[in-house]
């Protein structure tokens, strides 16, 4: 576990850039499938850490940590992880008990939602990534004889590109109402590239549609520069997240939604640790501190 090579951002695939933070998360949810109290179940997510030759010396159970969760990386942040999959499975799983049967990951990475969920049986999942990410997380599945339990579909392409035409063109109908995840991804996308997301998410929605999203407080990037958390993950695997961050100032999201008509909800993950008595709680110098899980829900058109 000691640091990996200087962190090049431009990098396509899993190997650098923001493509390891996907595996970081990875390594995360693998640990979290061990504990005697884990909140998510993800028996894919170590075949990942363990295929990628930018982390062969990384856990993937606790136990492998000599300090184990003393350990701000593996221990609380990898716990803080673990809860952010479990709170947006349960959304996702909430969603499709109504007639929603389009689920869209944006930033998907090695999320295994499509093969680990029990999703009705004509429900569509989008997974939509740089294509680098996408091959590669296919080559693992299909080393595995990884079968989806619903109809998977990768849309390889950048979401700072025009990505609306990549998603219809294999299938997505925005007559129909459809729920989507954006984990783990907007504090990585110029404010730009966020604000049309959130515009064209509205766009591409019928009312009954849904939508979570995790977003950091801006402060959260000046206050806590020397959380604990950011410099155990740059020292120990040598992911600098702060270098990654995208750093203008960000959108008001939810925000926006809320004058689109939207309704929204949002949580610490710390509500979401007392709710399920498990999870990080807050701490001093606390990255955490600032991350926000935004759930917005659109209203049915009113008939004329
Ligand atoms: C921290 S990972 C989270 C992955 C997944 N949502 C999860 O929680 O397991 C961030 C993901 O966002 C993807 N990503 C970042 N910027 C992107 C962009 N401009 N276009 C498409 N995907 C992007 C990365 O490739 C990476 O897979």
């Amino acid at each position: 576990m000691t640091g990996a090579a200087p962190q090049q951002t431009d990098v396509e695939g899993v190997d650098g850039g923001v493509g390891l933070t996907a595996l970081l998360v990875a390594a995360a949810r693998a640990i979290e499938t061990y504990r005697h109290d884990s909140l998510a179940q993800d028996v894919y997510a170590e075949h990942f850490v363990r295929a990628a030759p930018a982390c062969t010396d990384w856990p993937v159970r606790i136990e492998q940590v000599p300090d184990g969760d003393d350990n701000p990386l593996w221990g609380r942040f990898a716990r803080y992880f673990g809860l952010r999959t479990r709170v947006l499975d349960d959304f996702l799983l909430r969603s499709v008990r109504t007639n929603v049967r389009q689920v869209v990951l944006l930033g998907a990475g090695l999320d295994t939602r499509a093969f680990r969920l029990d999703w009705p049986s004509d429900v569509v999942v989008f997974e939509i990534d740089r294509a680098g990410v996408l091959a590669f997380k296919q080559q693992v599945l299909t080393d595995l004889s990884a079968a989806p339990k619903v109809k998977r579909v990768p849309v390889p392409v950048d979401l700072r590109a025009d990505w609306v035409t990549a998603l219809t063109t294999v299938g997505f109908d925005p007559a129909v109402p459809s729920v989507w995840l954006a984990e783990g991804l907007l504090f990585y996308l110029p404010s730009t590239a966020e604000t049309n997301l959130i515009d064209t998410v509205d766009r591409l929605t019928t009312g009954g549609s849904a939508l979570a999203f995790e977003a950091k407080l801006e402060k959260d990037l000046l206050a806590y520069r020397d959380s604990p958390i950011y410099t155990a993950t740059r020292e120990q695997i040598g992911i600098d997240l702060l270098h990654l961050f995208d750093t203008g100032p960000r959108p008001d999201s939810a925000g926006d939604l809320a004058a689109k008509g939207w309704s929204t909800s949002m949580h610490t993950p710390f509500d979401f640790s007392r709710r399920h008595r498990r999870g990080p709680l807050p701490a001093p110098n606390d990255a955490l501190e600032g991350n926000r899980w935004v759930f917005a829900h659109k209203a049915h058109k009113p008939r004329s």
